[in-house]
């Protein structure tokens, strides 16, 4: 090792300099090739005193850079004047084992001699790195931690949401970050939350052909929980984006999106932070509308337990005030103002009782008939009527999937769920617009609510105002309604949410204010061909001996009246116990007329399996305020006794005990 010594004053001070410098000191000449090293540098780089010298500068960087820093360097050598190096540059070096670690460069040229020389002070910064790394991570723990308490401690996840975007810009420094969320089908997207995201981007985002735009790897990669590049969309804050998808158990339940600051070395810390909080928000998000779906559930089911109890009490009421109409009406001829009277008393019965046919219909408790319906012939039959009735500013358009099979529904209810959902559609369509009625298959497996098996779905969308969510959420609470008083009733929807939870399916509604509804009834397919009841028609007067056990005393009284009026023998009893006792004391009881609710705890199906067990030949019509759609558990097979509905007219009750009396 020498020192070049010419005109430079004290050598030995600056050999000593130079010999003890903390950082390590390489001094090569215009080929390149090292002149002078320092002992710093030779412990550095891990070679022996006195081995460096004499060898190229490019032995102490990695293989792969070689042949490009002999470019560079011959071009920064000729002209070091124009092209400043400068200090402050990242590299990797090479020990003279192999190793690789990072270094920070400063490159000076030094015109000391004859010859022009370089040299580069070269710092070990491996330390400095791995403490900015250390750095950045706890940085992100902290920013994770922050983003769970938030959420944990937030009352809805809709709420939770709104603040994540902000804190995940600023750990990560990033220009923007959005988070998008699906609908329940999948198939539209909507920026729940963002920071840093102006308008157009924003529609772009929620316009959705980035999906497209990515390619199948990235989809998969995204779908492993990892980060995918986001593709470049106009108008972007930065060009480097990263997207990865919020897991939910079948559709995603969204995007997390970030607009990044340009890559650098901590990436895949970055990415790893990225996809926690990606993770963290799913959870919340599915914790979230599980809970919303629970308590809305939940809700219905209590409102349908309330209303189911008071359209039952009312009915008894209906049944006897119609009945007491009756009586009045056969005691005899009436002046023509008291016939109005009756008359206009009768049809206010009538209303009662189809208010509280559809309450029941709520409450799921409606007597249903299903049967095989053909989704077209419904859908071919209907979008005629409608098309013809909505008028002319809605165009109705109907479509049906090919060969779909039958559902297995009620078919007279069915029809008036959909004509119930279109009504509502041209409601929310005032100055017009256009209605989509749909039919297509589905197949479910593993869900929470539906049995594995075929379905059908019945779709309504509708291009109308739409509902904000605190509509949408009540909307198939009986009575909720927001037309004006004496407008709608509200029970629209309840109807047809009650009557596809009892027909073992699934309502689902979807809105989007200025955009429209969707509400689709998820159906199960028909099993096996089911034979309609044959209708039998009313024959004359009876004259059977008939035990009516009826709690109510005056709906019994109403009951007896009207069976003595038809010439047939009425025997009474008040509860289980008293109809046991006349049972036994008329061996003639041809008939038992029996109200499903005995009080008590009695059942006039139990009753009735207990009668006719003791004498096989007696026949059996049972009557409910309720409207029991099958019979379940603890009714036993009484599917095969007649039931007729509360409040009953004189002639219903007639016509269907004679056909019990009389079977084909
Ligand atoms: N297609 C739709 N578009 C917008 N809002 C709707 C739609 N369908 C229902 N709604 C909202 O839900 C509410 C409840 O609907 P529902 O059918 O139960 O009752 P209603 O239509 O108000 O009265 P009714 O059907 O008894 O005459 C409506 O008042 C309306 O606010
Ligand atoms: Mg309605």
């Amino acid at each position: 090792v020498t020192v070049p010594e010419d005109g430079v004053g004290d050598a030995a001070l600056f050999r000593a300099l130079f010999e003890t410098a903390p950082d390590a000191m390489v001094v090569v000449d215009r080929t390149g090739t090292i002149v002078l090293v320092n002992p710093r540098a030779e412990s550095l780089f891990g070679y022996n005193s006195g081995t460096l010298a004499g060898r190229p500068i490019e032995v102490l960087l990695p293989g792969q850079l070689r042949e490009v820093h002999v470019a560079h360097r011959t071009r920064y050598m000729d002209s070091p004047r124009l092209r400043p190096m400068g200090a402050g540059y990242e590299l990797t070096g090479v020990r003279a084992d192999g190793t690789a670690f990072p270094v920070e460069i400063g490159l000076s040229p030094i015109n000391a001699g004859p010859l022009p020389l370089f040299a580069a002070s070269i710092r070990d910064i491996s330390e400095t790195q791995r403490a900015r790394r250390a750095l950045t991570r706890s940085r992100y723990d902290a920013a994770l931690a922050d983003i769970s308490r938030r959420i944990l401690l937030a009352a809805n996840h809709e709420a939770a949401l709104v603040d994540i975007p902000q804190l995940l810009a600023s750990a990560l420094n990033a220009p923007a970050v959005a988070i998008l969320l699906t609908d329940p089908h999948g198939d539209r997207l909507r920026v729940a939350a963002a920071a840093g995201l102006e308008g157009a981007l924003r529609e772009q985002l929620q316009r959705a052909p980035w999906l497209q735009a990515l390619d199948a790897e990235d989809r998969a990669r995204m779908d492993g929980g990892q980060v995918a590049a986001f593709p470049p969309i106009e108008g972007a804050p930065s060009p480097h984006a990263v997207v990865t998808t919020l897991p939910d158990r079948r559709t995603p339940a969204g995007y997390l999106v970030a607009w990044l600051p340009p890559p650098n070395g901590s990436d895949r810390d970055r990415h790893h932070f990225f996809g926690a909080v990606a993770n963290v928000l799913s959870g919340a998000i599915q914790r979230g509308r599980a809970d919303e779906q629970l308590a809305h559930a939940q809700r219905l089911d209590a409102l349908g337990q309330l209303t189911g109890g008071i359209a039952h009490d009312f009915n008894n009421l209906l049944t006897i005030i119609s009945g007491n109409l009756q009586l009045l009406e056969m005691a005899g001829p009436m002046d023509v103002e008291t016939m109005e009277t009756v008359a206009s008393a009768s049809r206010a019965v009538e209303r009662g009782s189809a208010l509280t046919r559809k309450l029941l219909g709520f409450s799921r408790r409606q007597r249903l008939t299903p049967q095989p319906v053909r989704p077209e012939l419904l859908l071919a039959d209907l979008s005629d009527m409608l098309s013809r009735t909505l008028g002319e500013h809605i165009l109705v358009i109907a479509s049906c999937a090919d060969e779909l099979p039958a559902v297995f529904a009620d078919p007279g209810e069915l029809e008036a769920a959909l004509i119930n959902l279109a009504l509502n559609a041209r409601d929310a369509m005032p100055t017009g617009g256009k209605l989509i009625i749909s039919a297509h298959a589905l197949s479910v497996s593993g869900d929470d609510d539906l049995t594995t098996g075929a379905y059908v779905v019945f779709s309504v969308a509708d291009s109308g105002t739409g509902m904000p969510s605190e509509v949408s959420a009540r909307a198939f609470e009986p009575f909720f309604t927001t037309k004006d008083p004496g407008k709608g009733s509200g029970l629209g929807l309840s109807m047809v949410y009650g009557f596809v939870k009892q027909s073992l399916g699934r309502l689902t509604l979807e809105s989007q204010v200025d955009v429209g509804t969707r509400i689709e009834m998820i159906l199960p397919v028909a099993q096996e061909a089911v034979v309609a009841p044959m209708p039998s028609p009313v024959s004359a007067n009876g004259s059977a001996t008939v035990l009516v056990v009826e709690d109510e005393p005056e709906v019994r009284r109403i009951a007896v009246s009207f069976l003595r009026a038809a010439g047939y023998t009425p025997i009474e009893a008040g509860d289980a116990t008293s109809a046991r006792a006349a049972f036994a004391a008329h061996p003639d009881i041809e008939l038992m007329f029996t109200d499903v609710v005995l009080g008590a705890g009695d059942s006039g199906v139990e009753l009735a399996m207990e009668l006719q067990a003791t004498r096989p030949g007696l026949k059996v019509l049972l009557t409910s305020g309720y409207e029991f759609g099958s019979w379940d558990a603890d009714s036993g097979d009484a599917g095969e006794l007649e039931l007729l509905r509360k409040p009953y007219r004189r002639d219903d009750l007639i016509s269907t005990l004679q056909r019990v009396l009389n079977p084909r």
